[in-house]
């Protein structure tokens, strides 16, 4: 009989398939039923830092103007800072998985305190999503990555709970960014976050949000990169995000070497039973390879393990449109 138990960033998981971030973990109810539906673990929707630091400034104006106490009181009221720690202390009484807080940032500075207080409110992990789109043509790019890893510095100095860094598809070398990163000391590395795009509406002349949800189409630009990291020499766990709908999705992310998947957009367009169908997917085809744990064939086909590792590389290029005619 196989069985899915799997360990992330040393927390013990009874499926790799994790419920991502999203308005599906920003309720205690919903947590539940991630929890029924076989998810070894959830991320819970993002704090912003805008958030955070403006609570942060409202409390250190307190002492020197006590009308501010009024918009200390408004403030938490409508930003829900509050209510986040009430969210991680609620969640993690009420389930048993690993409950992962997430806090979306694009600065080192002024939110980081307050990552001691989800740890105090008993968060299993920390998941930083870093968004910050540089604007700025004279910085480079070792400039703006410095940013992140003065983040994972600063939460190293204050958090016992383990830290997972969430980023986008850009970046000029993945594969030296993420073994910094490893060197750090994050714990995980969440591949992708699929940001707001913008698009282009050509007869009102405007930008419109490009599509919110993803297509398994999109799992193409995932499957390398999770190949390549995973085959280095980097004790780094791997969660895969982007374009997860169905088992055979979340299979060849683990082939590839992710720890976890991750699952968002097939909630919101097929709810939590995604979540068995993807467990009894995983069970059904080990049963079927003989694989009595992940672990037998996670990474199987990444850089290290596949016997061609050019086809992770340019020269397949040529090949591959000469051959399309
Ligand atoms: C409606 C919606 C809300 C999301 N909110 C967050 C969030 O608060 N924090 C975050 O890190 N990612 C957030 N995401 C991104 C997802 O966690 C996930 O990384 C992304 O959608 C790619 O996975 P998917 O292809 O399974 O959707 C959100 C995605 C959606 C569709």
């Amino acid at each position: 009989m196989s069985t899915l138990s799997t360990r992330y960033m040393g927390l013990e998981l009874k499926s790799p398939i994790i419920v991502g971030s999203s308005n599906f973990t920003s309720r205690i109810e919903s947590i539940k039923e991630a929890e029924a539906a076989g998810a070894g673990a959830v991320v819970l929707k993002s704090l912003f830092e805008e958030q955070i630091v403006s609570m942060a400034h409202s409390l250190s104006s307190r002492e020197s103007y006590p009308e501010a106490d009024d918009y200390l009181l408004y403030y938490t009221r409508t930003n829900s800072v509050d209510a986040y720690l009430d969210l991680v202390a609620g969640a993690r009484k009420s389930v048993s998985i690993p409950v992962i807080a997430s806090i979306n940032c694009f600065s080192p500075k002024g939110w980081i305190d307050f990552a001691l207080e989800i740890e105090k409110a008993g968060a299993s992990a920390l998941e930083v999503n870093i968004f910050f789109i540089p604007t700025d043509k004279h910085q480079n790019s070792n400039d703006s990555e410095k940013v992140y890893f003065m983040i994972i510095d600063n939460l190293k100095k204050r958090l016992k709970i383990p830290v997972s860094v969430k980023i986008g598809l850009r970046f000029s070398n993945l594969l030296n960014f993420v073994w910094r990163m490893y060197n750090h000391g994050a714990a995980g590395i969440v591949l992708f976050n699929r940001f707001y795009e913008p698009d282009f509406d050509i007869n009102n002349l405007s930008i419109v949000p490009a599509s919110v949800l993803s297509s398994p189409v999109e799992q193409r630009y995932v499957l390398r990169w999770i190949g390549m990291i995973s085959g280095q020499d980097m004790k780094i766990d791997i969660s895969a995000s982007t374009g997860v709908h169905t088992g055979e999705d979340a299979i060849k992310y683990l082939l590839a070497g992710a720890t976890t998947v991750q699952v968002c957009s097939a909630l919101y367009k097929r709810g939590f039973t995604v979540i068995s169908e993807i467990n009894d997917a995983l069970h059904k085809w080990m049963e079927m390879k003989e694989f009595r744990i992940v672990d037998d064939f996670r990474g199987m086909l990444n850089y290290r393990n596949v016997e061609n590792p050019s086809l992770f590389e340019r020269a397949q290029f040529m090949k591959h449109y000469s051959s399309y005619i």
